[in-house]
């Protein structure tokens, strides 16, 4: 059943995960692409996907010299010669357009593998060029963004859209902000996010993860060659904490020094989300533990779904000003809900 409780999330941790050997495929002229792949469990993620031979391994990521780093180090530990670092920061619409514009040309026309791994964990207020509160942008914008603009590409062929996200979504009871005319709006107002509103922002945001996922499978045609899930990669040492202050930051150091797992192991179940399982079972899906697990129950309320299609809807509206593809390839690619 996979519910959530202090209990099931340490067994969870105590948990052995399956080796890679379980699910490992050969990759001989797949196209991966893989956000936020510089470091943590993207980068491991990706280790283990240029270990299966990939026609080409993407890694996704804002920042140069550190992708420049992880390019040069997959290649020495797994000797794979195709991976390759493109410009991707999620918090800028500009950057994913010029992103999907990039693949349009470059690409080879089709992707077998997109892992939506890149985000943020922060409780500072931080607004976008774009005007939209950061973690909000990086997290759910930005990787949606990315999603809904790569849907030419991912229709042509069997592929996977993973979403990485996690179990503190668990702990989103509700949305607070669905009393005001539009989320998204709400959520990004500056006067609205005080510090107590900012301590919940990155567990809305992987919530927000799941509804997308969710919202997208319901969309796509019963013939699909799409298949969409979101992931969570349970507690592990990475980088993603690095913002955290305070007493808080002593608790999670804590916490990770009991229970985290490294992000090797982290990892593996981002790459059974992309090559695990059939599109029957992981259609939709939340998985955790390499296994599929039902969401939590504010998610599949009804309550929950209403805010999945507003959330959705919101999103979309939002998208379609900063790109006119996000609307055709709506059009084109997924059927009216
Ligand atoms: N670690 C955990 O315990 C845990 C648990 C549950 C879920 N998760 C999820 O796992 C995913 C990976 O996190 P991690 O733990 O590996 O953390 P991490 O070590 O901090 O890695 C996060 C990655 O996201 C990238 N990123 C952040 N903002 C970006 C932007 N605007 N554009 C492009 N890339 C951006 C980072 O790039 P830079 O290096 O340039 O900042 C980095 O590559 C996240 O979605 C996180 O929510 C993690």
């Amino acid at each position: 059943m996979g519910r959530f409780s202090v209990f099931s999330f340490i067994k969870d941790q105590y948990t052995t995960l399956p080796s890679i050997k379980a699910f490992q495929k050969d990759l001989t002229g797949k196209t991966v692409i893989v956000t936020g792949a510089n470091v943590g469990l993207g980068l491991e993620a990706a280790r283990h996907f240029a270990s299966m031979n990939p026609g080409r391994l993407i890694l996704a990521c804002r920042s140069r010299q550190s992708s420049e780093e992880a390019v040069k180090d997959i290649e020495r530990t797994t000797a794979c010669k195709s991976v390759e670092w493109w410009a991707l920061d999620l918090t800028s619409f500009q950057s994913v357009s010029d992103f999907a514009t990039r693949f349009e040309k470059e690409g080879g026309g089709k992707i077998d593998i997109l892992v939506e791994n890149a985000g943020i964990n922060t409780g500072v207020y931080r607004q976008s060029k774009d005007g939209y509160e950061s973690t909000l942008q990086t997290n759910h914008l930005g990787t949606a963004f990315l999603g809904l603009l790569l849907l030419p590409w991912l229709s042509r062929t069997e592929s996977r859209v993973v979403v990485v996200s996690s179990e503190l979504h668990y702990m989103v009871k509700s949305i607070k902000e669905a009393d005001s005319p539009n989320i998204i709006d709400k959520l990004s107002d500056e006067k609205y996010c005080t510090s107590s509103v900012m301590r919940e922002r990155y567990h809305v945001t992987k919530a927000f993860n799941v509804f997308f996922v969710k919202a997208l499978a319901e969309r796509l045609p019963a013939d699909t060659k799409i298949t969409v899930d979101a992931v969570n990669p349970g507690l592990c040492h990475s980088k993603l904490t690095r913002e955290i202050e305070g007493v808080l930051a002593v608790f999670v150091s804590i916490l990770k020094g009991i229970l985290a797992r490294t992000t090797e192991v982290g990892s593996r179940t981002l790459v059974h989300a992309a090559l695990g399982g059939t599109q029957a079972e992981m259609q939709g899906k939340y998985l955790n533990k390499c296994q599929v697990e039902e969401e939590s129950d504010f998610i599949i309320s009804p309550e929950g779904h209403q805010i999945q299609h507003r959330l959705w809807d919101e999103t979309v509206h939002i998208l379609s000003k900063h790109d006119d593809r996000v609307k055709r390839n709506i059009d084109e690619y997924l059927k009216r809900n």
